[in-house]
């Protein structure tokens, strides 16, 4: 008998952290990897933020503050939500936590019953299926195709609610896929949710500000104002402010649900560092300009990246509306066999073959739950991506 808890048996390391950390292993055996698998912006935290935390600390801020955040950062969510997206949430519905993972798996420590489902498209971001678990849910998934931009529909989720369903987890622009929901994709699943109301949606919008060309943001519980009160609004620092080391993410949603998830996290990490909490007020309330600069850049890369990687032989890949991946299909490669006569059964191997042969790191589809695809997170030097991607075609071009 194992001494680990029977629960643990389900679950798995996060794929993508353990990527990062293979290839910083190569790296150090003096390996030349170019490593596509960090879910991170390789920009540094803008200067101003970094001044407001180093500040927080000569001005004492170095105590615990209130579980769910200290009152003026919740006072700057609140003010965020009406600015940016029309929700009117006050500071005791938000909930502040390490990172928007941690609010995540706070929602769902909270409300989970054993054998309770919770809906989750795929390809999904690597996590929530194994906090589902944990937790002590049953993922229950459901297909966003390629030929619909990666997007679930509402005859889709209406066939898959139950009486035991009790969230869906819902991301746009999504991890892995980059695809974007619309106002009208978003009402074909609001349509269904109204009428379904034990089902409680987890709107995780942490790329709500990674965007390109004329696509628009939109929240599901602002699409449709009846799902308010039973819509977790999740978001964060990581990604639009480049702060994934200060973990910093928020939830907000119906008083009875932010109090027990303060509940949660009150026995477990108190609250994130008083330190990351003053960083994040100056960065929603401070200067957002470089948010753009920053889009632009992505916005070549992701042109860069989808252009070389539709001229490698076996690769298609679409032109995702946000989020800074790509998730070609590499359907094109199954079955073939590489120089050294291995077979390329599946997306993990031709991943495999990738760092093998080629030193690229990506990571296979399988991890997201939908093959044979493969994801590359562009938001690395580009410089790199275009080495990357050139190695990747050379690969292509070596199969046979
Ligand atoms: C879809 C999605 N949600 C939530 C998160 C959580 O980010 P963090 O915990 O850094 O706020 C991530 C990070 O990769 C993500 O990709």
């Amino acid at each position: 008998m194992s001494f680990l808890a029977q629960r643990l048996g389900r679950i798995k390391p996060s794929p993508t952290n353990m990527l990062t950390g293979r290839v910083a292993e190569l790296k150090a055996e003096g390996r030349d990897i170019i490593g596509l698998g960090a879910g991170e912006p390789d920009f540094d935290t803008p200067d101003n933020i970094k001044q407001a935390a180093v500040e927080a600390i000569a001005r004492g801020e170095t105590r615990y503050t209130p579980i769910a955040g200290t009152m003026a950062l919740r006072k700057a969510i609140s003010a965020k939500f009406e600015r940016e997206n029309g929700l009117d949430y006050t500071p005791d519905q938000i909930t502040v936590a390490c990172g928007g993972k941690q609010v995540i798996y706070n929602a769902l420590v909270a409300t989970l019953d054993e054998g309770d489902e919770v809906i989750i498209p795929t390809p999904y971001w690597v996590s929530y299926p194994d906090m589902v678990m944990l937790a002590g849910g049953e993922p229950v998934f459901v297909e966003a195709a390629e030929d619909n931009g990666f997007k679930i529909t509402g005859e889709q989720l209406e066939a898959a609610i139950t009486p035991k369903t009790k969230w869906l987890l819902f991301n746009s622009p999504s991890n892995p896929t980059g695809g974007g929901y619309s106002r009208d994709d978003l009402r074909d699943l609001t349509d269904v949710l109204v009428r379904h109301d034990h089902v409680w949606t987890l709107s995780d919008d942490i790329y709500e500000h990674v965007i390109y060309d004329d696509f628009r943001f939109h929240s599901i519980a602002e699409v449709e104002p009846r799902l308010l009160d039973r819509t977790l609004t999740l978001n964060g620092v990581s990604k639009a402010y480049c702060m994934t080391g200060w973990r910093l993410g928020y939830g907000a949603g119906p008083i009875e649900l932010i109090e027990a998830m303060n509940v949660v996290q009150s026995q477990s990490s108190t609250h994130t560092s008083s330190i990351s909490q003053a960083a994040a007020i100056e960065a929603l309330d401070g200067p957002q300009d470089f948010i753009a600069e920053h889009n632009r850049v992505f916005k070549e890369r992701r042109d860069l990246v989808v252009s070389m990687l539709n001229q490698a032989t076996g690769i298609a890949c679409r032109t995702p509306e946000g989020a800074f991946y790509v998730y070609p299909s590499c359907a094109g490669v199954i079955g073939k066999t590489t120089p050294d006569g291995q077979a390329i059964a599946t997306d993990a191997d031709f991943a495999t073959h990738l760092l093998d042969a080629e030193g690229v790191a990506v990571v296979p589809g399988v991890a997201f739950g939908l093959s044979p695809f493969f994801r590359i997170s562009y938001a690395t030097a580009t410089a790199a991506l275009e080495e990357a991607c050139r190695r990747i075609q050379r690969a292509c071009a070596g199969l046979s």
